[in-house]
């Protein structure tokens, strides 16, 4: 079968091999999933770069998100049936034609969600999701709460934007070219500005929610957030991590980080189930639709992963490993 294999760290479009790998059987307790397509995450690509080395083991085959169809059933697996549509998460290994993962580990995927929407149903709406709660944890209602979302042009930053509108809040969203500016004005709600490494944006807020680092984070903590407020750090786009002495410099902000990971590996099923289903409201409602530039088979996932690279790219790419 078509597979992916990572077998030493580095960049992702240098040692992510496209490989003719063995289907093995499920054993007890699993199922075999035909995937039918996968997402193309940022954090996809992190563990492969070995900036996790110390809990990533090797090889591995990348891919966090994606859906596909239940293909062969192990012994006492009861809760599913071969043809079930599901949502296979735990661990990577999407970025392949058939994935075994214990049916634990599966969640049902209705019939009306769409197969784009269903590659994308999961790392981010449940992540944007879990942001909002850590939030309503600091502050009780959000209600006329400032809140900033930085990295708001990327998947994500949109849904937080709509998600925090619909909490009441006070959002500002800021990005770091003109031309997600102009997209958000007419696609968020809220106000969007422009902000990066060399123009930090001039802000009052009362949190902010973090996927860049770097520079822009340890300004805006030392400068942006109001006495009492909430930084929350989710990714770090830039590649660096927020300075230090920024966060040394507030003792009086808190400040914390959030993966979806940790939260996914200790919240137990039913709520992992309960947080699927608000996923799939927001996904028949618009909220949590991410744009699509591109659906690459895995055959051409050279051309996938360049794309990816573009800061051009404009929407999320999906591998498809069936083609
Ligand atoms: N902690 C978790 O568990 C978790 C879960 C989900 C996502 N995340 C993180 O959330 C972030 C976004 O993920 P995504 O899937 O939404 O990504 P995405 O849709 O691929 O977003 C890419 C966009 O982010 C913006 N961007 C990239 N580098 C930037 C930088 N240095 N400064 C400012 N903006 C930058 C760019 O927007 P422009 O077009 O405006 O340039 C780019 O188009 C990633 O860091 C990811 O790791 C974390």
């Amino acid at each position: 079968m078509r597979s992916t294999l990572v077998s030493q760290f580095g960049d992702p479009r240098q040692v992510i091999a496209l490989v003719d790998a063995e289907r093995v059987a499920p054993a007890a307790g699993e199922v075999e999933v035909a995937v039918s397509l996968a997402a193309i995450n940022p954090s996809d690509l992190i563990p492969v770069t070995g900036a996790y080395s110390a809990r990533t083991t090797l090889p591995f085959v990348p891919g966090f998100e994606g859906f596909g169809t239940v293909t062969r059933i192990g012994a006492s697996v009861t809760t599913l049936n071969v043809g079930d549509r599901v949502i296979p998460i735990g661990a990577s290994g999407l970025w392949q034609e058939y994935l075994i993962r214990p049916a634990e580990w599966c969640f049902d995927l209705p019939e009306d969600i769409s197969e784009t929407d269903a590659a994308t149903c999961y790392v981010n709406p449940l992540t944007a999701l879990q942001l909002i709660e850590a939030l309503r944890a600091h502050f009780g209602s959000l209600d006329g709460r400032r809140i900033g979302v930085t990295a708001a042009g990327s998947a994500i930053g949109g849904m937080l934007m709509k998600l925090l509108a619909g909490e009441g809040a006070d959002v500002t969203g800021i990005v770091r070219s003109e031309r997600s500016a102009e997209r958000l004005a007419t696609e968020v709600p809220g106000r969007i500005v422009l902000g990066g490494e060399s123009h930090v944006p001039q802000l009052r807020l009362d949190a902010i929610i973090d996927a860049v680092g770097g520079a822009l984070a340890g300004d805006l903590i030392q400068h942006a957030l109001a006495p009492g407020g909430a930084f929350i750090q989710y990714g770090a786009l830039s590649g660096v991590p927020v300075p230090q002495a920024a966060i040394q410099a507030r003792p009086d902000i808190r400040f914390s980080f959030l993966w979806l990971r940790t939260w996914v590996h200790s919240a137990g099923r039913p709520a992992i189930e309960a947080a699927f289903a608000k996923s799939f409201e927001g996904l028949r409602t618009g909220l949590f639709s991410s744009r699509i530039a591109e659906i690459y088979p895995l055959s051409r996932l050279d051309a996938a992963l360049a794309h990816q690279a573009d800061p051009g790219r404009d929407g999320k790419l999906l591998i498809d490993p069936r083609c």
